[in-house]
């Protein structure tokens, strides 16, 4: 029996906030500036790119528009649903160049060496560990070609800010979550490079976006916030917290609108797009 709760947007393979409809209400919110950071990752024309992690596919139309009709994509997730969700946008959509897709893990890569020129994995290496980061990166090395690129954007969580709420109070309920692997995954983004510099990349570089909302918000713009609130009120049952936090995040769960309705209302979230070059030797 699954006893997740709604709010988790969970898969059939146990990743929270990565089920489709969240995906694209997540990407909608955020999408200038999502389109932006795919658009800084240098992806070229002709290019054979990966997509590891791709979840429903909300990056592929843009992507594959970058790569034009000499380019090919293989999108990649863990998720069968999430696959069938990409067969389902290829059906339906005239995307610019082919997608093959595959479903499968970033941590064990099913391509040959050498195959791509790119990989772009956005938003998925937060559910890894340590370890399993380190082997995905391997990964990404292993399957591009010596001199291709390596774009891994991923967020910062660190930098969740729900205003005018007292940020502390988010900052109380991360700590007390700093055993959970997808918590402390997602406030990882910021140290990628260094991973990327371990695994032996060259020409390493970080670009860092910070996504603001304020008022008037628009009604997709609520709708994230109100996930990402009902999901954080969610996790705080689970957490040892003071009494007052408690009290807090259940009156947050319960009417997320109360602070998202606020005329001072203004959301921030952080994430960095992480890039590397292959060694040619
Ligand atoms: C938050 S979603 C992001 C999806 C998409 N890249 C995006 O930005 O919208 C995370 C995705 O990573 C996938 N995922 C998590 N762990 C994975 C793994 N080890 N191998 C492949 N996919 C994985 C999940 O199934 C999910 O679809």
């Amino acid at each position: 029996m699954n006893n997740a709760s709604p709010s988790e947007q969970i898969t059939s393979t146990g990743h929270k906030l990565s089920a489709g409809a969240h995906l694209d209400v997540h990407y909608l919110a955020l999408k200038d500036e999502y389109d932006a950071t795919l658009r800084a990752a240098g992806i070229r024309p002709g290019w054979s790119v990966l997509d590891a992690g791709a979840g429903n596919g909300v990056f592929l139309p843009l992507m594959a528009e970058l790569l034009g009709a000499e380019g090919h994509i293989e999108a990649l997730d863990l998720a069968q649903e999430n696959v069938e969700a990409i067969e389902g946008l290829i059906a339906s959509q005239q995307l610019a160049c082919p997608i093959g897709t595959r479903t499968g893990d970033i941590t064990a890569l099913p391509y040959e060496t050498g195959t791509f020129d790119a990989v772009w994995s956005a938003n998925a290496t937060q559910y890894l560990s340590d370890e399993d980061l380190t082997q995905a990166i391997k990964e990404f090395c292993r399957v591009v070609k010596p001199g291709g690129l390596v774009a891994v954007k991923e967020v910062d969580i660190s930098v969740w800010q729900y205003q005018p709420q007292d940020p502390k109070l988010t900052w109380r309920l991360l700590d007390a979550l700093s055993d959970d692997v997808q918590i402390s995954g997602a406030m990882r983004g910021t140290r990628l490079s260094a991973w990327f510099r371990t695994a032996g990349l060259k020409n390493v570089t970080a670009l860092t976006t910070l996504a603001e909302r304020r008022q008037p918000l628009r009604p997709v713009e609520r709708e994230y916030i109100r996930n990402n609130l009902e999901f954080l009120s969610g996790l705080a049952r689970t957490c040892d917290l003071p009494e007052a936090d408690h009290h807090q995040w259940k009156a947050i769960g319960e009417e997320p609108e109360r602070l998202i309705s606020n005329l001072d209302f203004c959301y921030r979230e952080m994430w960095v797009l992480s890039l590397g070059i292959v060694s040619k030797c």
